[in-house]
């Protein structure tokens, strides 16, 4: 179940060439349990017909103050209360400075003044436009009433300017909304997360590695940002993008990782190692690459450090070390094996993956994972998405922040 499911968002659409693009927005909301009302303004039905938002919604399009079915029951007013979450998008320079300025001359300006909730702004512009001083000045007006401007990114646009303008994507959009409606359970906190898989070299072409897509250690760091935390991701080579808000630091090998966790680890309050580290990497990697030669070569390997058992030895019976969360992927007696980690890694909570199935595990978007605390606690949680069993680990934190 998402945080999104029955949660009532009203979409306000304002006469940006980008209006097209919120329709995909809206399938996505209500793919995710949401139930959508729209909002236009007049300039916003030149770009998209409101019959497209009525049809993609199952509800009336609103676009006037005036042409309510229902005058009596003050539509301004029922909009702004029925609904958990007004997100403008896109929001043209015309509406973010009617926003600024308190104006009502509108429906969807009026919503905006009459709503007591969270009201997320997404700007879509021609870049000149965007970094007008008055548009500057009018975004820093509605952050300082708390409105979320989620910035919009860089890139052509339709006018065939370059430059920050283009309505941010639906993902960013996601998490800033999901943030909204997350718990903030995680707000004080500096969450240290590893995740994807190491290289280690053995020559300028070839590298040793495991299949590692690093979509657990993401889902768990975007999770992480959504529930308050501040995020810090150790992330070995992946093809991810790194979720909005979230410091990254890329890394090549364990050796790479192993630096960066030591460095990292002063200011964090929680680690969680969700990486793929490699335990061995050749002995002596080559300068050169490796010519085809012999019909057999054997290849001398050496111990990568073991950082998550560094970092148990290091934390010792200390009570004010970060949480310490570790990852088990494991091909056979994998409960046994997980207890084993859990007390020899001096760890508090463990994360089980069964590396048996064909939906847990690698590369794939569900996982079925099973938690063994200090505590003596186990929880099988059955096959959920990452995200889902993310959200699943931070609660499980929670639980052992006071102790069950
Ligand atoms: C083809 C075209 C594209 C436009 N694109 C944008 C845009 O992307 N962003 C914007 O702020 N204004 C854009 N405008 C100008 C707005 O539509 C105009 O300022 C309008 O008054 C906005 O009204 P509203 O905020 O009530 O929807 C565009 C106008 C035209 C004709």
């Amino acid at each position: 179940m998402s945080f999104l499911t029955d949660k009532k968002i009203l979409l306000g659409i304002t006469g940006s060439i980008a209006a097209y693009k919120v329709a995909d927005w809206l399938r996505a909301l209500r793919r995710e349990g949401a139930k959508v009302t729209v909002v236009m303004t007049e300039s916003a039905c030149r770009f998209i017909n409101p019959l497209t938002m009525a049809a993609l919604s199952g509800n009336p399009v609103h676009t006037g103050m005036f042409a309510a079915e229902a005058p009596e029951t003050i539509p301004h007013i029922n909009l702004a209360r029925e609904h958990d979450l007004l997100l403008i998008a896109p929001a043209s320079a015309q509406t973010i400075a009617r926003l600024a300025h308190g104006l009502a001359d509108n429906l969807l300006a009026t919503v905006a003044l009459a709503s007591a909730g969270p009201i997320i702004v997404c700007p879509a512009m021609n870049s000149v436009m965007f970094q007008h001083p008055a548009t500057q000045a009018n975004l820093a007006t509605i952050k300082s009433y708390g409105y979320l401007v989620l910035d919009p990114d860089n890139g052509k646009m339709a006018c065939d300017e370059e430059g920050p303008g283009r309505l941010t994507d639906w993902e960013n959009a996601r998490q800033a909304i999901l943030s909204v409606f997350a718990p903030q359970d995680l707000a004080g906190e500096h969450i240290l997360i590893t995740a994807g898989p190491t290289r280690e070299a053995l020559d300028p072409a070839r590298f040793l590695s495991n299949p590692s897509t690093g979509k657990m250690g993401y889902a768990l760091a975007a999770t992480a940002k959504q529930r308050g935390a501040m995020v810090t991701l150790i992330s070995g080579p992946t093809a991810l993008t790194v979720p909005p808000g979230i410091k990254c630091i890329q890394v090549t090998s364990a050796t790479e990782m192993h630096t960066q966790v030591m460095t990292c680890l002063e200011t964090a309050t929680i680690i969680v190692k969700a990486a793929a580290v490699a335990d061995y990497r050749p002995a002596e990697p080559q300068l050169h690459k490796t010519k085809k030669g012999p019909a057999s070569l054997a290849l001398p390997l050496i111990a990568n450090p073991d950082i998550l058992k560094e970092l148990g030895e290091r934390r010792g019976e200390s009570s004010d070390f970060p949480l310490l969360i570790g990852f088990a992927a494991e091909s056979h007696d994998h409960l046994k094996e997980g207890a084993r980690k859990l007390k020899e890694k001096n760890l508090d909570l463990i994360v089980i993956n069964d590396l048996g199935g064909t939906d847990t595990g690698f590369a794939t978007d569900t996982n079925r994972v099973t938690l063994l605390s200090r505590n003596g606690t186990q929880e099988d949680l059955p096959l959920l998405s990452k995200e889902e069993t993310a959200h699943r680990i931070w609660e499980a934190v929670g639980r052992l922040r006071v102790g069950h």
